[in-house]
């Protein structure tokens, strides 16, 4: 029983602590402990009392996230302070965010229906599960980690540094990807494709902000029925959200949207490595296939692109095949 009760400790006491950092990130709490500060100064700058202020900080002190010398000086831990540098706050905002809705969601998996579907969420959660799987376009973060993967992959470097390019994301979301490659290839225009009109909104918003919103256009539909005048020259597809009723014809829609030689390009979860399961990798097959999404490895990802007509490019974490 000892064990037992340690082993359901340590899960309860994650989640607590996980609400109170989520709670620390989204106020800005965080954003004020760069450097030492006083529980008064922080009381002061939050508004927050000092007898709670200084509650907060022990608890956060004892996640791991502060570190102080003198119980009433605090300041980010080494393990945390790369938080408040390159938009970190915003990306594990978003992480812990998602992770919020997620709770919910692993807690309905025993009801013959399954959780709720990813289009019935309200739409915040529905917001908060896209930026979860989404890079935050402001950040600097977002732009070396994509310049990092583009990278890697040099057949999708040299496409991208082709000139004046055409690209479409089926199943875009809030667009975070599509902005991020925007802002590192200024000849780039773009088409983003979602069935989920109030995540569009918020791309659409988020493109203004960014200066991009000459160079992209947000259309509210059916990826497997997107039609555009012009062939494209690269077809992003977010495959992780797509059920297997759709994916036939999804890729079919991309074949024809593509010209010859043009690239598509996706991602793809992590192949299982030998021994034990990764229990993440375990918790989001869990959930992609609740509903109805195929969580395929590269292989199996590549075997679907062949039989839509593609030819295979690069096999990585992320997959390439080419319109013959
Ligand atoms: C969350 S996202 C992708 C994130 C995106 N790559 C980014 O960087 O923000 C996947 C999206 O695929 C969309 N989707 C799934 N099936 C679709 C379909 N048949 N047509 C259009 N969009 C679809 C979902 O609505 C979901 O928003």
């Amino acid at each position: 029983m000892d064990e037992t009760s340690k082993a359901i400790g340590a899960l309860a006491l994650a989640a607590q602590q996980a609400a109170l950092l989520r709670g620390a990130l989204t106020s800005g709490f965080l954003t004020h402990l760069g450097a030492e500060i006083g529980v008064v100064d922080l009381a002061r700058q939050t508004g927050i009392g000092p007898g709670r202020v200084r509650d907060i900080c022990v608890a956060l002190r004892a996640a791991g996230v502060l570190d102080s010398d003198n119980p009433d000086r605090y300041r980010l831990s080494v393990t945390y302070a790369p938080l408040l540098r390159d938009g970190a706050d915003i990306l594990f905002t978003n992480q812990l965010r998602n992770v919020a809705v997620r709770a919910r969601l692993y807690e309905q998996m025993f009801t013959p229906d399954g959780p709720d579907r990813y289009g019935d969420l309200s739409d915040d959660d529905r917001a908060a599960i896209a930026a979860g799987s989404s890079a935050a376009p402001s950040t600097e973060l977002a732009r070396r980690a994509l310049r990092d993967a583009v990278e890697r992959i040099p057949a999708w470097g040299e496409a991208l540094a082709a000139g004046d390019v055409r690209a479409v994301e089926l199943g875009c979301g809030l667009g975070g990807h599509l902005l991020t490659l925007l802002q590192l290839h200024p000849r780039l225009t773009a088409v983003g494709v979602d069935l989920a009109a109030d995540l569009l909104d918020r791309a659409r918003a988020d493109a203004e902000g960014l200066g991009v919103a000459g160079r992209v256009r947000f259309v509210a539909g059916d990826a497997t029925a997107f039609t555009d005048p012009e062939p494209f020259d690269m077809v992003f597809w977010s495959q992780f959200f797509f059920p297997a009723a759709s994916r036939v014809k999804t890729l079919a829609n991309a074949f024809r949207l593509l010209r010859p030689g043009g690239l598509l390009v996706a991602p793809v979860l992590p192949a299982p490595a030998a021994g034990p399961v990764n229990p993440q990798i375990a918790m989001q097959t869990l959930l992609l296939q609740a509903w109805d999404v195929p969580a395929v490895t590269t292989g199996e990802l590549s075997t679907e692109l062949a039989s839509a007509g593609f030819e295979p490019v690069e096999h990585g974490a992320t997959v390439l095949a080419r319109r013959p």
